[in-house]
């Protein structure tokens, strides 16, 4: 094993992480190995020869009211269904199974506060919440199949609200705090749910902002939502209208104490997720119960090794994305682990706060993003050397690419060499992490996600469907998993031709460019369709724009996502004013403030240049790859076909300017 090292900052690390950047693969240390859950490489094969009954073991490991009939049934690709006639319940299995079995008392969450504040949520009194939270809502009318919208923040009741609707059946529909009242709007609107649960007011480094009063500006006027509960979190005074409104301390303990979990069918929905594509209008992914916990389960255990009784996770993502739903909520509860889950920003009140996090609760597995990563690469090793890190024994990344530096930063400083790494690719539609190593048997390469999962098939694909090595193609999974999304909710055409239509109903298109090694090492690069992603943030390059020309003074605007070094890409757009404005930074100001307002904070744009035109082709299509070519400073690619080929010239000019301007 490796000795403790030395720990190291400054340009004596800029030299030892140069003398790793040799390294191409990183093995497990032996002392790893033998402690690991899956140590025997022979799990692949075995996954391999009967995939049905790779995944059938790992259902079994949950509890079902009834078994199922029948693995899958694949009669009408891609319409694909998992465990037919087996019910179960979601909340049974996160929760009255573990206490049943004498662990109630065990800690399900160690919350801790922006301001240090502490809360300790056993498994025992997370079942009791559940339960007379779901009997509140089933006092507001909520019944099976009934939609419910939540959008709070990273406090316990998020979770609470999320397993009380699996408990009775209610396909949640969470939105990410991060999200504007008016996108919330937007996914109530396309979901048609019934109640929405949110919160007086939210903290975000040390300042309070309402949250109620902002989406009661908004939702006045839809009549599908009946009903607005409300959790006081925060003390914010705020309006409540009478016959709709509720406080959810009151209705929760006004509610009885026992909600006895429905047997649900396996295809039962449990969830809709918006995730951004290649238009303005968020897709509702929908997910549901037997197939999806399966994926969960199987793949937070043993990606993460998790040995429910001695470790210490957390997954420091939010619990508004997907990573969230998978790896805060329903994957980690149903192995019975324990999570610490954190309020707040990684330097809110100071940028140590995380490894501070980790010392304090003894975390010993880490998940988080590899933008999260770079910015504590930029902020300095000295935050992480000030704290006692020995607890921790695994590391994971989500969300992008990571950048082989930052990967070497995270193995020495944080993992001090002994910890290995699991870059997970997934996606929202995938439910569950599908290409990562597995941490006892795979030697890693940093920058690359590694392999499939055991029973998830995926290759590389040139333009004509045909598996390609070696060279950028595009990503495809070849063959049905169980927590695969099962449609687009209300948008079944849709869900075909976005990732069924290319190669055929049997072959899932994911979006993503990759390239598979001579190793059979996958290396994802990047989308392939016009969503970016912004610090892990999924966002449409469309839905940008469509904010952006929501601006009265704009004309007419055109998104890309640039490389960035800090956030991975950073949005850029270049917007035409109407008739003789002159843009100047104030309507800069003003565009980026419709955004925060039509979508979220984290879409505002990091660039606006001003364009008297944009580049289009002659029937008027924009041209986003020639604005790609010109944000990155690379050689225009084909400008024939343009209208007015000038138009670039003074785009060119305007980055220039733009650029000089900030260094
Ligand atoms: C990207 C997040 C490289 C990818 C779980 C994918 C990654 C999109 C990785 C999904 C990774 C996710 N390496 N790229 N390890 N993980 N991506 O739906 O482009 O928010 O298609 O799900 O993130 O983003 P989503």
């Amino acid at each position: 094993m490796a000795t403790h090292p030395e720990l190291v900052s400054g340009e004596e690390l800029e030299r030892e992480l140069g003398a790793l950047l040799d390294v191409e693969r990183f093995e497990p240390s032996a002392e790893f190995r033998e402690r690991a859950l899956l140590k025997d490489p022979a799990i692949y094969e075995e996954a391999e020869r009967d995939p049905e009954a790779w995944w059938a073991k790992q259902a079994g490991e949950l509890h079902w009211f009834r078994r199922w009939d029948r693995v899958l049934d694949d009669s009408n690709p891609p319409f694909y269904r998992w465990f037919t006639g087996g019910q179960l319940n979601v909340s049974y299995n996160c929760l009255d199974r573990h206490v049943e079995a004498g662990r109630g008392g065990r800690v399900a969450f160690h919350w801790r506060g922006e301001e240090g504040e502490e809360r300790e949520i056993t498994y025992a009194q997370l079942l009791e919440e559940v339960q007379r939270a779901a009997n509140a809502l089933k006092g507001l009318g909520v019944r099976p199949g009934d939609v419910v919208g939540i959008y709070l923040p990273m406090i316990p009741e998020v979770v609470v609200a999320m397993l009380a609707c699996a408990r009775i059946g209610a396909p949640h529909n969470v939105v990410f705090g991060g999200f504007s009242a008016e996108a919330v709007r937007e996914r109530m609107e396309f979901s048609e749910a019934k109640v929405l649960i949110t919160v007086d007011g939210a903290a975000r480094k040390g300042r309070t902002t309402p949250v109620k009063d902002r989406v009661d500006e908004v939702m006045g006027d839809l009549t599908t939502l009946q009903r607005i509960v409300v959790v006081r979190s925060k003390g914010v005074p705020c309006g409540m209208r009478a016959g709709r409104d509720v406080y959810y301390d009151e209705i929760v303990e006004a509610a009885a104490a026992v909600c006895p979990p429905e047997p649900l069918d396996a295809e039962h929905p449990l969830y809709i997720l918006y995730t951004s594509g290649s238009t303005a209008k968020p897709k509702g992914i929908l997910h549901t119960t037997g197939g999806y916990l399966t994926g969960v389960a199987a793949t937070h255990r043993y990606v993460f090794d998790l040995k429910p009784e001695s470790d210490v996770y957390w997954c420091a993502a939010d619990v508004g994305w997907v990573t969230g739903h998978s790896y805060i909520v329903y994957g980690p509860l149903a192995n019975g682990a324990t999570s610490v889950m954190w309020e707040g920003a990684p330097d809110y009140p100071n940028r140590g706060v995380w490894w501070e996090n980790i010392e304090r609760y003894h975390v010993s597995i880490l998940y988080c993003a590899p933008t999260a990563i770079r910015a504590c690469v930029k902020w300095g090793a000295e935050w992480p050397n000030g704290h006692d890190l020995s607890s921790l024994r695994l590391l994971g990344t989500v969300g992008e690419p990571i950048n082989p530096k930052a990967w070497l930063w995270y193995h020495k400083v944080i993992g001090h060499e002994r910890c290995p790494i699991v870059d997970t690719w997934w996606q929202t539609e995938t439910g569950a992490i599908m290409i990562t190593p597995l941490p006892g048997i795979t030697a890693t390469k940093p920058g690359s996600a590694t392999q499939p999962f055991p029973g998830v098939k995926a290759e590389v694909y040139n333009e004509r469907g045909e598996g390609v090595r070696d060279t950028q193609g595009l990503l495809v999974l070849r063959r049905p998993w169980p927590s695969m999304l099962r449609t687009l909710y209300k948008e079944q055409e849709r869900f075909l031709a976005g990732y069924f239509e290319r190669f055929g109903r049997e072959t899932y298109l994911v979006g993503d460019a990759a390239r598979l090694d001579e190793d059979g090492y996958f290396w994802v690069i990047g989308r392939v369709d016009d969503v970016v992603n912004v610090s892990g943030h999924r966002l449409s390059t469309a839905e940008v724009e469509s904010a952006i020309v929501a601006h009265p003074e704009v004309a007419e605007a055109a998104v890309i996502g640039q490389h960035d070094e800090d956030t991975g890409q950073a949005i850029v757009a270049f917007v035409t004013l109407q008739g003789d404005l002159e843009g100047g930074e104030s309507e800069r100001e003003g565009i980026r403030a419709t955004v925060a307002e039509r979508i979220g904070k984290f879409a505002r744009p990091k660039r606006i240049i001003w364009a008297d035109d944009l580049p289009k082709t002659r029937s008027g299509k924009i041209m986003r790859r020639l604005l790609r070519d010109i944000a990155e400073g690379r050689e225009l690619g084909d400008v024939t076909t343009l209208r007015d080929p000038v138009v670039m010239d003074q785009l060119e000019q305007r980055v220039k300017e733009l650029q000089a301007q900030e260094t």
